[in-house]
């Protein structure tokens, strides 16, 4: 009989990322009875549903309306409603991605009630747990029964933890399953006419972390740099909600609008994939798109001080410049010179890795 799986996703990078999974499950139907759980911590259209038509995954089979709040807040309602779920309908098996609070509150509960669980792209470390993710990545970890990963450094951190070898699978990335798949769809994409943008002259930003815009002194140390880039070139900033909240409240606004940087909604995922495909740069505090930078062959100037994702500066185009304005400036200078690092492609990203994932779930 075919197994009941629950798939779940909840924030913005979750979607890209249950995507090709949905899809390997459906394609093995015969195997696996397969509903998407939404926990509704990311709600807003442009930070959700926008992705399941981009992506053509189907509404979710189960909808858990978390909403936003305290950490506390928000991880008991999806444990809560998640767990009223599962007793009536009783999964096999549920997977989970990412690092988010609805990744953890999810863990927790099945774990309880011994249910598989399955954490794909586990085993990633930052090293600071002054980052809420890095909290929800080893709560996950430990709890999991398959360990999913996407690179060697991580099933390494898995087994300093004492994870059992026989759990943990490389299988690669699946967001660079999204990435493959939505490249060329993507190319239709009008948003550089719409912003009257020039392929390869402009830079590209995102920022969400709470160590970057949560406090006025790095938002602004940020902001500054982005005002001397965009004295060069035209400087687009889709503004994640948090950060398009924390600009009112710190008193921001004025410095943005003094400079030409550019601020927009986020965007769906298949123009976004065309900004990020054609900007000069990218710079960012995004998980994510350290990944996508790097396959798409982009230079990427990392905001932050450490990451999760080494492999992305060892091997790709990712470098970790912190919040400091005048290294941010001189990253980016270096990037205009053309003396900027080219960077390869990790192992195994290579967009098969969802496929891989389902054919280690069938064997069990
Ligand atoms: C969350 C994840 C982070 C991930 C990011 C991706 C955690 C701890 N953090 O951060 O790892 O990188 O998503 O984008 O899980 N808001 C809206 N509309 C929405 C969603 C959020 O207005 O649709 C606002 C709310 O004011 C909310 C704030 O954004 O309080 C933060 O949302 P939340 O999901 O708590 O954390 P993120 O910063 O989005
Ligand atoms: N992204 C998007 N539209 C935007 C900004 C980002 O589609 O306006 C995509 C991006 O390409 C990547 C994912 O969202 O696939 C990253 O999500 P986010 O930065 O919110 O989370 P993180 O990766 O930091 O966890």
């Amino acid at each position: 009989m075919a197994k009941k799986v629950y798939l779940v996703g909840g924030a913005r990078p979750n979607f890209m990322k249950i995507a090709p999974i949905y899809k390997s499950l459906k394609k093995n139907s015969s195997f696996f009875k397969t509903k998407i759980v939404h926990t509704g911590q990311h709600y807003d259209y442009e930070m959700s549903e926008i992705f399941f038509k981009d992506l053509g995954l189907p509404k979710p089979h189960i909808y858990l309306n978390a909403g936003s709040g305290l950490h506390g807040h928000q991880t008991a309602k999806i444990i809560s409603s998640f767990e009223k779920v599962c007793l009536k309908e009783r999964p096999d098996l549920v997977i989970v991605v990412g690092d988010v609070n609805s990744t953890l509150a999810v863990s927790i509960v099945t774990s309880k009630m011994m249910i598989p669980l399955a954490h794909v792209e586990a085993g990633l470390r930052s090293f600071d747990r002054s980052m809420p993710e890095e909290i929800n990545r080893i709560v996950t970890d430990s709890l999991s029964d398959f360990l999913f990963t996407t690179c060697k450094d991580a099933d390494k951190n898995l087994r300093n933890e004492g994870v059992s070898r026989k759990k943990i699978y490389f299988v690669g990335n699946v967001m660079i399953d999204t990435l493959k798949q939505f490249l060329r769809k993507s190319s239709k994409s009008k948003i550089l006419n719409t912003l009257n943008l020039k392929k390869r002259n402009y830079a590209l930003v995102t920022l969400h972390r709470p160590s970057n815009v949560d406090q006025k002194e790095s938002f602004e140390r940020i902001l500054l740099a982005l005002k001397t880039i965009s004295s060069d070139i035209p400087v687009i900033f889709p503004v994640h909600p948090r950060s398009r909240k924390k600009i009112k409240a710190l008193g921001l606004q004025k410095l943005i609008d003094e400079s030409d940087i550019r601020l927009i909604k986020p965007v769906g995922y298949l123009d976004f994939l065309n900004l990020m495909k054609n900007s000069k740069l990218v710079l960012t505090d995004s998980g994510g798109m350290q990944e996508e930078t790097t396959v798409l062959g982009i230079p990427c100037i990392t905001l932050r001080f450490n990451t999760e994702r080494p492999i992305t500066v060892t091997k790709g185009t990712s470098t970790l410049v912190g919040n400091n304005t005048k290294k941010i400036v001189t990253a980016v200078k270096a990037v205009f010179n053309g003396k900027y690092k080219k960077g390869s492609i990790p192992e195994l990203w290579d967009g098969r890795a969802s496929s891989r994932i389902i054919n280690v779930l069938k064997k069990k």
